[in-house]
Order: structure tokens, then C-alpha cells, then sequence
């Protein structure tokens, strides 16, 4: 992977809530199973991607938010959520883990070293803890990129937008389950 100016990672700051919130406003979407309706996008949205939401998560030590500058902005983010959970993987809950929510780029930057970049980042701030996620059933792209970036299948989760509830496929970094 080339050292593109683009790829390198920074915390974002906690007075950015505004950018992060827009970027992950006009991201979300493409992770979205093409049969969920837009307006239960757009609630979603304004629910768990407001600039209160990210203002919150700034502000909580054990949150983490990651960018990758482009010329005019962040072109992509990672939200970790450091902690004990009480979902993911079995085997990991109620331990301590890293729990990567949300890994947007914009589609620009897709194919190139943005992604690679964030997850590299957020690989070395979890310092050891396990990293795990969930995404949908159907996106091909993320999918495939998290298989190539060494993440296993440990299991499934229901993912309810909109009253409707989709299937996501929980993944977790291999070296996490020794596998
Ligand atoms: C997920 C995401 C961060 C990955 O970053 P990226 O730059 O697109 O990743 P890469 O291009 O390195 O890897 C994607 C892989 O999927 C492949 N791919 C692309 N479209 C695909 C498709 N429809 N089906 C299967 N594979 C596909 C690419 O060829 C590439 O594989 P390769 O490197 O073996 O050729 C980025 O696509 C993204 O932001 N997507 C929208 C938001 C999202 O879905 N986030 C994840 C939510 S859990």
C-alpha cells in the first residue's frame, strides 16, 4: 500500500463534531441494504449521527473517532467504542474489547489507502484488545474488504432500522480468536 498524503490518521478533535457528523451523514447510506427506505435512513441519521451524537462520543474517554483529511475535510472515519459490551462476538462479552461502530470513507477514496489507513489505526490504539464489528449480510464491498484486512466470521446479530430488521454478520480480527 503506498504512503499517500491522504492515508494518515489523526484523533479528530473535540470541536469537530460538526464535520465527522456531516461526513457520516453522507456515508451512511452506502452501507445501507438498498431495501431499507429512505426515510428510515434519514432517521437513523438524525438519531445516531447528529452532531450531538458525535459531540457525545468525542467527549467520552473511552470513545474514539479517527480521521483521514482531504483537501476540503475528513474523507473518512472509524468510531471505536472501547469497553465491555454486552453484544458481539460470545466469547468476548463483558470483557474488555474494541468495538469498531462505524468505518466510513467517502466513495472517492474508496480502492485507495483510506480504509487500510483507519484500521490500521484503530488495530494499534485497541493496543491488543480484541476488535470486532458487525456489518450487513449484503454489503459485499465491506465485507470483502474486512476479509482481506484479516477479520473472521464469530457469529450474527439483528440490526432493526426502521422497524424492519436485517442481519449482520459479526466479525472479529483473527489474531482475536487465535484462528
Ligand atoms: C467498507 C470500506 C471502508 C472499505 O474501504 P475500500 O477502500 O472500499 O476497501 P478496498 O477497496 O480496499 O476493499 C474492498 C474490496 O471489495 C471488492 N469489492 C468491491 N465491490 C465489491 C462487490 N460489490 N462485491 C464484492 N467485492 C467487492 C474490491 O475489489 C476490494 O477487494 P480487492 O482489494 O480484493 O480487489 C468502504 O468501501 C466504505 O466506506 N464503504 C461504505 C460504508 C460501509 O459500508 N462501511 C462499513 C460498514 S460496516
Amino acid at each position: 500500500m503506498g504512503a499517500m498524503k491522504s492515508s494518515s490518521v489523526r484523533r479528530a478533535h473535540p470541536e469537530e463534531a460538526g464535520p465527522v457528523a456531516a461526513l457520516a451523514a453522507r456515508t451512511f447510506p452506502l452501507a445501507c441494504p438498498p431495501t431499507l427506505a429512505g426515510e428510515h435512513v434519514a432517521d437513523f441519521i438524525a438519531t445516531h449521527l447528529s452532531e450531538a451524537e458525535f459531540d457525545r462520543h468525542l467527549a467520552d474517554p473511552a470513545h474514539r473517532v479517527f480521521l483521514v483529511d482531504g483537501a476540503d475535510g475528513p474523507v473518512g472515519y472509524a468510531l471505536v467504542l472501547h469497553g465491555p459490551h454486552d453484544e458481539g462476538p460470545q466469547a468476548l462479552r463483558g470483557a474488555p474489547s474494541a468495538y469498531l461502530s462505524k468505518l466510513y470513507v467517502d466513495p472517492d477514496h474508496h480502492g485507495g489507502a483510506v480504509a487500510r489507513a483507519l484500521l490500521d489505526a484503530v488495530r494499534a490504539d485497541a493496543a491488543g484488545l480484541p476488535v470486532w464489528l458487525g456489518v450487513n449480510a449484503d454489503n459485499a464491498r465491506a465485507k470483502r474488504f474486512y476479509a482481506k484486512s484479516g477479520f473472521v466470521v464469530a457469529g450474527v446479530r439483528e440490526f432493526t432500522v426502521g422497524g424492519t430488521t436485517f442481519v449482520d454478520d459479526v466479525l472479529v480480527l483473527g489474531a482475536a480468536t487465535g484462528a
